[in-house]
């Protein structure tokens, strides 16, 4: 992944914490397992989950809150339990993915009571869990959460939409197999504002195929922009 260094700094310490925990332990001290990712779409909240389970040889496991409820009340709090037991048994990465979903959940049904319901028995069998296993949350819209609830993690992990040296990274890393030494950087960062992450493997991938079907392999500074231009329209 390209990351800033601050977060790769912050997600490798997770990693180390997990990995040494005996040792922690040993002196009271427990290793941060509860996590809570915020930020723009495609800036990386998923893959994180799925790369710090990679790193850790567990198994990842994605929970999407908006699928447990239902319209029977103790329900969605059977459900729910069923969840954190299994956290509690079967070490892994749990991603409680999208918390957002809930917050357009709110809106079509107009049941806050329900969803407040289901944020708040979230919120206690997190507080209440001692398991070995990893729990991140993960929401596209922070503004939607309560700032209680952010104190219900051992770190809170804030992802942005990618600078002119990430964006770099991530177009020269996507584009590894092809040349790109000619590419005039300078008069292609200034235009990716806005972008995330996902949008720009979109662009390399798009630049990648006009230079095949060019019967070339080299990447163009036209190129690029033109790929930027056209996904900056699509994304808005
Ligand atoms: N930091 C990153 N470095 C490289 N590629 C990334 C990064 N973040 C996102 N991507 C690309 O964007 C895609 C979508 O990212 P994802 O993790 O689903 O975003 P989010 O969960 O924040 O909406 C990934 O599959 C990957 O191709
Ligand atoms: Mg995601």
């Amino acid at each position: 992944m390209a990351l800033p260094e601050v977060l790769a700094g912050r997600l490798n310490r997770v990693l180390l914490e997990h990995r040494q925990q005996k040792k922690l332990r040993e002196h009271g001290l427990s290793p941060r397992r509860k996590m809570l990712f915020i930020g723009p779409p495609g800036t990386g909240k998923t893959m994180t989950a799925s790369a710090l389970a990679g790193e850790l040889r567990l198994p990842l496991f994605t929970i999407l809150l908006e699928g447990l409820i239902t319209k029977f009340m103790g329900e969605t709090a059977a459900k729910l339990k069923a969840v954190f037991e299994a956290i509690r048994q079967t070490p892994g990465v749990y991603l409680f993915d999208e918390f957002d979903a809930l917050g357009a959940h709110r809106t079509q049904s107009n049941d806050v009571g329900e969803i407040r319901r289901v944020l708040n028995s979230f919120l206690q069998l997190l507080e209440k869990d001692e398991s070995k296993s990893l729990i991140v949350a993960a929401t596209n819209h922070p503004e939607l959460l309560d700032r209680a609830l952010f104190r219900r993690f051992d770190d809170v992990v804030e992802y942005e939409l990618p600078d002119a040296k990430v964006g770099r990274e991530i177009l020269l890393r996507k584009l590894a197999m092809f040349e790109t030494g000619g590419v005039d950087w300078p008069s292609v960062l200034p235009t990716i504002a806005e972008l995330s992450h996902a949008d720009l493997s979109r662009v390399a991938e798009e630049a990648a195929k006009m230079a095949v079907l060019d019967g070339s392999t080299r990447i163009t500074t036209g190129g690029l922009v033109a790929a930027i231009g056209e996904r900056r329209a699509a994304a808005r």
